[in-house]
């Protein structure tokens, strides 16, 4: 069965789909304005495909992939501001719960709650996760230095980034103002990071009863300064760890597939 692999930002998924065309071939199926490029990395059916920005985007794209391609479990990776106080640029949030953080239907139902649903975090594949806790942790280990120029590295301040997981916060909204960050870390303590679709994606994927998981790179501090960087670090550091955390996570799956 295959994989959904979705990000919101060309630049998280042109690598893998360049290293897919180069495995397997890649055919591309242009559905509801997005391209979802089938194709298999180390004998692992895939569907990859940019999702665009935004929990709608990522919510309507991860419908498709199991209505139309029949995926049997869906990785979202991309960026995310880091808002637990020991999180840094260059770390990697892996999503254990994830949370609408604007969703509010108060007083109807309580905050967060999905209404008619009645949850308020959707919960990441424990297997999943655990795959992409050990790819990350092999990228960081023995990828990075090689992979991620120096002086990219430096210009973001990366020293030795460290692997997260916990809870991710997704809304509808680019977070570069401490207050609002603040905010979000008052009504969720837990919360390492804020994005804008992963807990879509979870919730998509809790109801079809299909594995989900959220890997991040930590791009900013959800400051005043959260955007100022973000597309040379989107381009020079982010597009290496997406694909080179893949490309571990998948070359593990190649190694413990029976034969
Ligand atoms: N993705 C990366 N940084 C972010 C931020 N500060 N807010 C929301 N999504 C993000």
């Amino acid at each position: 069965m295959a994989i959904g692999i979705l990000a919101a930002m060309h630049d998280e998924v042109a690598d893998l789909i360049d290293a897919m065309t180069r495995q397997s071939g890649n055919q591309v199926h242009r559905i509801g304005m997005r391209d979802y490029h089938v194709g298999e990395m180390d004998g692992q059916p895939c569907v990859v495909v940019l999702a665009r920005i935004g929990k709608v985007a990522a919510a309507a794209t991860a419908v498709t992939l199991i209505r139309e391609f029949g995926v049997s479990e869906i990785v979202f990776t991309g960026l995310a501001g880091g808002i637990g106080s020991h999180v840094a640029v260059g770390d990697i949030v892996i999503g254990d719960r994830l949370v609408q953080h604007d969703l509010d239907a108060r007083p109807l139902f309580p905050h967060h709650e999905v209404p008619l649903l009645g949850i308020s975090e959707f919960t990441a594949d424990l297997t999943l996760g655990a795959e992409l806790k050990s790819a990350a942790e092999a990228f960081l280990r023995e990828d990075l230095q090689s992979q991620v120029p120096p002086h990219s590295r430096k210009s973001f301040g990366i020293g030795e980034p460290l692997l997260h997981v916990g809870m991710i916060a997704s809304g509808d909204q680019f977070v570069a103002d401490v207050e609002k960050a603040k905010d979000i870390l008052s009504a969720l303590p837990d919360a390492l990071a804020v994005e804008m679709e992963g807990a879509a994606v979870a919730q998509i994927c809790f109801e079809y009863a299909i594995p989900c998981a959220v890997f991040r790179t930590i791009s900013d501090r959800a400051d005043a300064s959260a955007h100022v960087d973000f597309g040379s670090f989107l381009s020079d550091v982010a597009s290496h760890y997406s694909s080179g955390v893949l490309r571990r996570f998948f070359a593990a799956r190649k190694v413990y597939r029976p034969q």
